[in-house]
């Protein structure tokens, strides 16, 4: 399963605002219309937004426009994932080194693309050996190939483990407000023939509490240097869940998603969404339209929540500050 692809100068989309009902790509040569699609979340998950963004800012060099230009209208789409700038950082110095060559860039956005999926096995493979036999596992949204280039980050540690046959079930939290544990989550596990139960995100507390969850592994949008992570909305309540009932918390993310300039995880920028994405479900008005609405994309789960770090290269413990800078050392 993919999401995001590039063929004959043109990038196409799954539209993932539709999933699961209808399966929709989305042709793209405007790069304004790909950071579009980055704010509606037509492609969304952090690594996906990095990938898009490198492609689309090939797009930009096809079409002869200004690279800084559209570097900053890219980077301006949604604030939180730190793959995008990562991204067109990456992109931005082989421009300077290639003189903006249209080929050249092609060439690096597929390399940034196929990395991302190698760096989603290595990850699986890795986070796979802390997974035990007849794991019942709880994920929250959705950090699955859908939201990758391919194959998934904390899906990816899920599928290397059914691979080896030891997942026995996977709870997927819903995750309001956008649903994408029950959209894409599920979508992805039903399709892979994973065992799946959905549940409401008010349920995990309930399940940990009767001993029913072994573990729990989600994405990452953003880490800072000491281990504090942006994921998802509503994944700091998991942590806190997890932690009472003494459940093993990792998140799995490649190196690309840490960010060393940010001590900790007060600095993470937290995108605020539309009142409305609270105020309806599915498009239906489930409130009074006048109602306020605190809507942040993300939270921040304080490094000291978190059992495990799962990179592409290998499993990190605490002291993560320490073991975190020995990756890039
Ligand atoms: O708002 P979204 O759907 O882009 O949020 C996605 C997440 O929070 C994922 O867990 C994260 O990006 C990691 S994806 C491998």
């Amino acid at each position: 399963m993919d999401a995001v692809r590039w063929q004959g100068n043109t990038l196409y989309l799954l539209d993932q605002t539709k999933l699961p009902v209808t399966e929709e790509w989305l042709a793209y040569t405007d790069y304004r219309k790909v950071a579009h699609a980055i704010t509606t979340m037509v492609v969304r998950g952090a690594p996906a937004i990095g990938v898009s963004a490198a492609y689309a800012y090939c797009l930009a060099a096809l079409e002869g426009a200004d690279l800084d230009e559209a570097k900053a209208v890219l980077a301006a789409s949604r604030p939180t994932a730190v793959n995008l700038f990562w991204a067109l950082d990456r992109m931005a110095r082989k421009a300077a080194a290639c003189g903006g060559d249209p080929a050249a860039l092609v060439e690096e956005a597929v390399a940034i693309h196929r990395e991302d999926v190698a760096m989603c096995k290595a990850m699986g493979a890795h986070g796979a050996q802390v997974v035990p036999d007849h794991a019942r596992i709880l994920t929250h949204c959705n950090a699955g190939a859908l939201a990758t280039g391919g194959y998934g980050t904390a899906l990816g540690v899920i599928r290397a483990a059914h691979e080896q046959g030891k997942v026995d079930m996977v709870y997927a939290d819903e995750t309001r407000p956008l649903l994408q544990g029950a959209r894409l989550t599920a979508y992805e596990l039903v399709a892979d023939h994973i065992p799946t139960t959905l549940i409401a995100d008010n349920m995990a507390a309930s399940l940990m509490a009767k001993g029913q969850i072994d573990m729990v592994v989600v994405g990452c949008d953003r880490m800072a240097a000491n281990g504090d992570f942006a994921n998802k909305i509503g994944t700091y309540s998991v942590a806190v869940n997890a932690h009472f009932h003494g459940v093993p918390f990792y998140t799995a993310l490649p190196c690309s998603t840490i960010d060393l300039s940010l001590a900790d995880g007060s600095g993470i920028p937290i995108e605020q969404r539309a009142k409305d994405e609270v105020r309806t479900l599915g498009g239906v008005q489930t409130a009074p339209a006048q109602v306020e609405v605190y809507n942040p994309s993300f939270d921040v789960t304080p490094h000291s929540l978190l059992t495990g770090i799962i990179t592409e290269k290998g499993v990190i413990y605490p002291p993560f500050r320490e073991n975190l800078a020995r990756l890039f050392g």
